[in-house]
């Protein structure tokens, strides 16, 4: 009824919409700029006093604008540190035996600074920062200013930055991130590991993630319903026009329209003070093309704001028209429909990368997953990457969005809402977790009250898609399954789940959390020393079942709508059923690098409808002729046929969801099959050879031409063939890698669960320290902080002066300050041009007690107010070739005080690269390589002892990077 007479009142609008339909994003003032490039990076907390809690701007170390970070290494971001360091069997087993979190600080604390201009121009906008993630707990100061704190490492954080910006000058970003706390029970990675954005706007703007849009249907015609969510940071606004735009897969503009409020009594957004204001709007398309998984078609709205007439913001979203729900008797429904889900939980880690996956490599991820039919991934068990959503909005996935932690409190509450807000416009997202096995409360009144807060809660922000949470319990009804709309099963196949069924035969149901089989990519017998399992789907964990145990029950009860299994891929951490020597689970129907296990093909027989037929295990057995190998055919065939060396195995009747088996007394040569229809026909062949020795590596890269934007990048597989060109399954070698041309290797994996090779290879930056040695001092009076004294001046002669000893190892040198006393200190360098040609010069102080003015040939250098942080600053400019004077004024406040002799001129190198290898591990390895911002050539050469080496060349395409912070 609404919507009618809102219909009609659209017509009168129309017209106006068509004269914006030409609005362009560009007419806007708002940027949304990249702040991945280019941050120096540091690890370790060698300044534990920087965070000052007393005075404003008083934060010291690399939180300090003034601070030298010269010697840091440079790096782009997303970033995981953790991954970059060796195992050690000290550490935590569900986190990968990395040495970061508990009981390792050296390895906890990193910093990141970048530094970048912001043009006189933009004073007067809104600047923003946001982190989409960082692992864990964040210190974030822009200009030596705190800015902001924030704990957690699966949610975004932002700061307007406004307040404290340099417009036509120089700003400094510098992060402290601690991950000393853990916050899952699996490998979490470290340091700022999703994507760093500086926004630029208007005074008024959408507010961030302030644009929801959704659709309905009304009688069966979609109506897309739109609020937006305003923000004023500037003079009051009393007229205010919002314009909205529809646009089809095709880019066809299919609805719009305005509204305009331009007689408000009172300011509508008022000055000085952020205010919200939201509106709805709603609007018809005709014939949509519905979103789902096998059709991702995705429409775009376009919310263009104006004041006075004039275009403030604009924003485009995308969006899905489709309609999703769970029945009691039916399972989930998609667009009215039943629709299976074949769903797999998945964390965010993979080999090469750890946590941090550049947008191709999620991506390729949602790629692999969809090539074995799975059409939705529990994102297990936090809140995803943005990118992540956006890959499956375009690729067809969809997304159990679950949060990290059960808890109503304000800051979970609030948590939940960026959460919410950020991903509901999302079409792939198709339900909302509230949490995963919350042992302590789940039964508890308690947990069932926190649950049906958060799930309220969802409702209010999102009116279009249930609520469930991840249950690892049978029939319990008290507590949180009580109250939570969709029923979620972890685990428990068998009588629990009907027994529960009939007795809430009104609660709909998912299994959000199925199998935890464990296998080992090309292994066949269990190794408890080694750490592998064998890949024949015969092994799980006491709470778990074997692949075709849930999924065969599963698919005679569609009310239980299908199932995630645990997990697509296998991650680092959590190495059941085993310990060290083991790094990563075994759960994964892909292992770490995408490579399928077996089971892959099974899931790929019944989740399909592909013709599948493929045999298990390898037939590279010497040394075990004439004994028996268990055989299993995979495979959707009626009926499947087993031959060795042409010689017929018998032929057996597949049942629906199984597979099959014989047993074969092993004789080198070729096992084939053949898979037959119904009617008797042959529909599928394979074979597994028993292959020669290895004697050529073999590169296949996943994509041949990638963008030459810096980011993207091609997934090479790595094998070793024998003379025949046959992929040989058990070859082991070590391979080496160089590249070159306009990219370079992001990192190398190989599936291996107890691999301890390292999956990166770092460059280091050579640093030479000269030590700046015969200092001389004297008490004087100092002028203003950057005034200069003529005893600073080169010229000045100092040989009256007093001396100190230099520094010893032990001896923190002679501090001679009394409190209150002010001195200065000189002393004499001598460079050469090699040593200044190198890309940075810096001074390191170990203690300037209590302040400190610094001065090389007359030139102020930096200053220092902390006695606890050694002070660096970059010099390379104010030095010359030949001799060189540094002068440092200083003021004690308390005790005794002065300079300590430790102070260090040091040379930094240019990065030094080391070579990079892998070893295949069952005939197999993994390199990513990433382009750079330059067109042209990578060329990958693969060598190893005994083989025959390997180039493949792929293509980086010219390419406009994303905007970014220059
Ligand atoms: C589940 C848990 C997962 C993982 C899995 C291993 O109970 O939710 O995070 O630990 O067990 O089987």
């Amino acid at each position: 009824m609404q919507i009618h007479q809102f219909f009609s009142r659209w017509l009168l609008v129309s017209l106006l919409a068509v004269s914006v339909s030409k609005i362009t994003a560009a007419d806007s003032p708002r940027e949304h700029l990249s702040l991945d490039a280019n941050w120096k990076f540091h690890l370790g907390d060698d300044w534990p006093g920087a965070l000052h809690l007393d005075k404003a701007g008083a934060s010291t170390g690399p939180a300090s604008e003034k601070f030298g970070d010269n010697s840091w290494r440079t790096l782009n971001l997303p970033h995981d540190w953790a991954i970059e360091l060796p195992f050690d069997q000290n550490s935590d087993a569900s986190h990968g035996f990395k040495p970061v979190g508990p009981g390792f600080p050296k390895n906890s604390i990193g910093w990141y600074r970048r530094t970048f201009d912001l043009p006189a121009e933009d004073s007067g906008k809104r600047i923003w920062l946001t982190f989409d993630g960082a692992f864990r707990d964040v210190t974030v100061w822009v200009n030596g200013w705190l800015v902001k704190r924030h704990e957690g490492g699966y949610y975004p954080f932002r700061e307007d930055i406004t307040d404290v910006a340099h417009f036509g000058g120089k700003n400094t970003v510098a992060v402290r991130v601690d991950a000393t706390k853990f916050e899952g029970w699996f490998y979490e990675g470290a340091g700022i590991y999703r994507h760093v954005w500086l926004d630029k706007t208007a005074p008024v703007a959408i507010a961030p993630d302030g644009v929801f849009v959704w659709t309905t249907f009304s009688n069966d015609i979609p109506v897309v319903c739109t609020e937006t969510h305003l923000i004023n940071r500037g003079a009051p606004v009393l007229s205010l026009e919002t314009w909205y735009q529809v646009f089809d897969p095709n880019g066809q503009r299919v609805a719009g329209g305005s509204l305009s409020q331009n007689s408000f009594k009172e300011p509508v957004l008022k000055t000085e003070c952020t205010v919200n204001y939201s509106e709805r709007r709603i609007m018809s398309v005709p014939s949509p093309e519905l979103w789902s998984p096998e059709n991702p078609k995705l429409y775009k709205l376009i919310t263009t704001v104006l004041v006075s007439n004039n275009i403030v913001d604009q924003k485009e979203t995308f969006f899905g028209i489709r309609t999703v729900g769970f029945d009691a008797t039916n399972g989930f429904l998609l667009n009215g429909k039943h629709y299976e889900l074949y769903g797999t939980c998945n964390h965010q880690d993979m080999a090469g990368v750890g946590a941090a996956l550049p947008d191709s490599l999620q991506e390729f991820r949602v790629k692999k997953l969809k090539e074995f039919g799975c059409n939705a991934i529990r994102t297990s068990h936090n809140p995803p990457t943005p990118e992540l959503l956006d890959a499956c909005d375009r690729l067809g996935m969809l997304i159990m969005d679950e949060s990290r932690l059960l808890g109503s409190d304000e800051e979970n509450l609030r948590k939940w809402d960026d959460q919410i807000r950020r991903d509901r416009n999302h079409a792939c997202v198709a339900i909302w977790s509230v949490a995963n096995e919350e042992f302590s409360v789940q039964d508890s009144p308690q947990g069932g009250n926190v649950a049906r807060t958060m799930q309220n809660y969802v409702k209010q922000l999102d009116p279009t898609r249930p609520v469930t949470y991840a249950a690892p319990e049978g029939d319990t009804f008290a507590g949180i399954n009580g109250v939570i709309e969709v029923r979620g099963w972890n685990y428990h196949v068998g009588g629990d789940m009907d027994k529960y069924h009939a007795e809430h035969p009104n609660q709909p149901e998912v299994g959000t959390e199925q199998a935890s089989t464990v296998s080992t990519r090309g292994i066949y017998a269990n190794d408890a020393v080694r750490g592998y399992v064998s890949a024949y789907d015969d092994n799980a964990p006491s709470w778990a079942t074997t692949t075709e145990t849930w999924w065969s029950y599963f698919a005679d009860r569609p009310w239980l709508s299908g199932g995630f299994v645990w997990t697509g891929f296998d991650y680092r951490g959590e190495p059941t059923p085993y310990g060290w020597p083991c790094i990563n689970s075994h759960f994964g129907i892909l292992d770490v690098c995408g490579f399928p296990k077996d089971n892959f093909y099974y899931y790929q027989s019944w989740w399909t409808t592909n013709t599948v037929l493929h045999l298990l295990p390898h037939w590279n057995w010497p040394g075990k002729e004439g004994q028996e190998i268990k055989v299993n055919a995979l495979s959707n065939c009626k009926q499947v046929e087993l031959f060795l060396n042409g010689a017929s195995l018998g032929k057996q009747t597949m049942k629906p969801n199984s597979k099959l088996s014989w047993q074969v007394k092993y004789a080198p040569g070729t096992l084939s099959a053949k898979g037959f229809d119904d009617a008797g026909n042959v529909i599928a062949e394979t074979k597994v050879e028993t292959t020669g020795d290895a004697t050529q590596i073999k590169l296949t890269p996943d994509r041949n031409t990638i963008n030459a934007d810096g980011e993207d990048v091609s997934v090479f597989t790595v094998s070793a063939t024998d003379a025949r060109g046959r992929v040989v399954p058990v070859a082991q070698n070590k391979i080496n890698f160089a590249l070159e041309g306009a990219g370079k290797i992001l990192g190398v994996g190989n599936g291996d669960p107890s691999c301890h090779e390292p999956d990166t290879f770092i460059s280091s930056l050579p640093v030479r320290a000269i030590a700046v040695n015969d200092w001389h001092w004297k008490l004087a009076k100092l002028p203003d902080g950057s005034g200069l004294a003529p005893e600073y001046a080169p010229e000045f002669d100092d040989a009256a002066w007093n001396t100190i000893k230099p520094k010893t190892d032990g001896d923190t040198g002679d501090m001679f300050l009394k409190p209150g006393e002010t001195a200065i200190y000189r002393a004499h360098v001598k460079l050469t041009e090699d040593d200044l040609n190198n890309p940075g010069v810096q001074i390191r102080f170990g203690t300037i007690d209590d302040h400190g003015w610094v001065f090389v040939n007359n030139q102020r250098v930096g200053e220092s107010h902390d006695w606890s942080s050694p002070p660096m600053f970059d010099i390379k400019k104010a030095l010359h070739a030949g001799d060189n004077v540094i002068a440092v004024g200083v003021k004690n406040d308390e005790s005794s005080g002065g300079l300590s002799p430790d102070v260090n001129v040091e040379i930094i190198g240019k990065p030094m690269s080391s070579p990079w290898s892998r070893s295949l591990f069952n005939g197999l390895a993994q390199i990513i390589v990433q382009s750079t911002k330059d067109a042209g050539e990578i060329k990958l050469t693969a060598s190893a002892d005994g083989l025959q080496s390997a180039t493949a060349t792929i293509t980086a395409q010219p390419a406009a990077p994303r905007p970014s912070v220059p």
